[in-house]
């Protein structure tokens, strides 16, 4: 099944990750991601400019939520209307940073928020780079897809193939960019990583020599992932999470959707891969 119509219009506006050294994992991100740290109850808010990152006290490496904001109260009724009527019962949630928000589950268990972004507190500075996609690591990408695009109304952009005919990756959309929802076939379940879109290739240059002064290293790229098309440069928090920060991401108004053999060049055209599965 191929899901090719956008039905949502929505973007990934925050994460939420457990770790059980929240306070480190939040200081990691302030520095690195120049993000501004605050504790509000139990969690850390950290927010740089048009990104944001919870973390709460839990397990490392697990997605607690992820959270896509609505561009106006019209299509937040209209996706909770549907997902009603798609049996998701959604469910009404107070979140940190978003208003009248309600959550869903998808067949892996995650949790994703729906809702209306609160306004980001004023004076954050810093490098270009918005919270942009969450790619997840997943037994079934069929599956995800059938959630996201089937009952949710994202629309499909990529797929990637293995010889076999095995779908090993697939890339959904909720808005323009080409994807703001991916997901790798794994032999696990959960975040695969989450990614800030820089815009351009200087951007990238600019967060590199950031996070030079900050002693953190490259794990992967510079490259360019062939679906996509963007630049990449890949950084791990100190849980293990993986970080993207992206640049050139496509745009997409109205294309097919392509499919990609399941080979090194697909995920960097440039070098190495990190092949998933
Ligand atoms: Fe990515």
């Amino acid at each position: 099944m191929t899901y090719t119509t956008l039905n949502a219009a929505a973007y990934l506006h925050h994460i939420e990750l457990q770790s059980s050294n929240p306070a480190r994992l939040a200081q990691f991100y302030g520095d690195a991601m120049q993000m501004q740290v605050r504790k509000v109850g139990d969690v850390f808010i950290c927010q740089g400019p048009q990104r944001r990152l919870i973390v709460s006290q839990g397990e490392d490496k697990k997605l607690a939520l992820g959270a896509f904001a609505c561009r106006d109260a019209d299509s937040l009724d209209a996706l909770r209307t549907r997902a009603a009527r798609e049996g998701l019962t959604p469910q009404h949630v107070v979140s940190h940073l978003m208003d009248t928000a309600f959550a869903v589950t998808d067949p892996d268990g995650n949790m994703i928020h729906f809702g209306l972004a609160k306004a980001d507190p004023a004076g954050l500075t810093g490098i270009r780079g918005p919270t942009q996609h969450l790619t997840l690591a997943t037994h079934d990408p069929e599956a995800i897809e059938a959630f996201y695009c089937g009952k949710l109304g994202f629309a499909t952009s990529d797929r990637v193939r293995k010889p076999s005919g095995e779908v090993a990756t697939i890339f959904t959309r909720s808005n323009h960019e080409h994807h703001t929802l991916a997901c790798f076939r794994s032999d696990r379940v959960g975040v695969d990583h989450h990614s800030y879109e820089a815009g351009d290739w200087n951007a990238i240059r600019d967060w590199c020599d950031h996070l030079a002064t900050q002693d953190i290293q490259l794990m992967w790229g510079p490259g360019r992932h062939g679906p996509g098309n963007n630049l990449f440069i890949f950084i791990v928090d100190p849980d293990g999470n993986w970080i993207e920060i992206s640049a050139e991401l496509e745009i997409i108004h109205d294309r097919p959707v392509k499919e990609w053999p399941h080979a090194e060049r697909t995920l960097n055209l440039w070098g190495k891969a990190i092949l998933r599965s």
